[in-house]
């Protein structure tokens, strides 16, 4: 199988970046992830949605043939960082590539909630007409304390963390599985 991971953060050092490389090389034998990053990603214009620039379409097609979507990302202001926001426009566009689509919602923060606002507005947003996304329920990761989990080599070193993160895969692997 094969998964797709946007990250809303564009930042060098993101601990949802290293959330992301984490997940793709511990369950690697589980399904293969690529790591989506949206820093070339223009800002949404509807002038040009129909013939948008190539590093957009070139996202949109790799969101298209990915069986899921896992959506890891910060907090921004309580909601979810402009650049995700962007990003999600430009899929819920024209060839709507998310409709149907199996997605999996998580995110890492400095802050002991761990993104829960963000999440549940991305959730909300996942439901929305133009984007139409299952959204795997009662599994949400909330890495809060993020710069206390993760060791100088970007590994998840928090145990209780890697333990549930073990599960939630688990139960993700086998929902998206009623989807491809
Ligand atoms: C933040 N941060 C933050 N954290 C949080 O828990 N709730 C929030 O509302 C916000 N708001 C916020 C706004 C802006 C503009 C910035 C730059 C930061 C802190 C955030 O969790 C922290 O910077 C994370 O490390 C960002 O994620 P990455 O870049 O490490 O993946």
């Amino acid at each position: 199988m094969k998964v797709v991971a946007i990250v809303g953060s564009i930042r060098k050092e993101s601990y949802n970046l290293m959330l992301a490389q984490y997940i793709e090389k511990k369950y690697s034998n589980q399904f293969d992830l690529e790591i989506l990053r949206l820093n070339d990603i223009p800002m949404y214009n509807q002038d040009t949605e129909n013939e948008p620039p190539q590093s957009v379409v070139d996202f949109k097609q790799k969101v298209k043939e990915a069986d899921a979507v896992l959506w890891v990302t910060p907090e921004y202001n309580a909601s979810i960082p402009g650049v995700l926001g962007n990003a999600i426009d430009w899929l819920s566009r024209v060839d709507q590539v998310m409709i149907g689509k199996p997605s999996l919602i998580m995110g890492a923060s400095m802050g002991n909630l761990g993104t829960v606002k963000a999440q549940g507005h991305l959730r909300d947003i996942l439901f929305a007409p133009g984007l139409g996304s299952p959204v795997l329920q009662r599994n949400e990761v909330y890495v809060g304390a993020a710069h206390n989990k993760f060791d100088s080599n970007g590994n998840l070193t928090d145990e209780s963390t890697v333990k549930f993160l073990d599960s939630v895969i688990e139960n993700f692997v086998e929902w998206m599985k009623l989807y491809v």
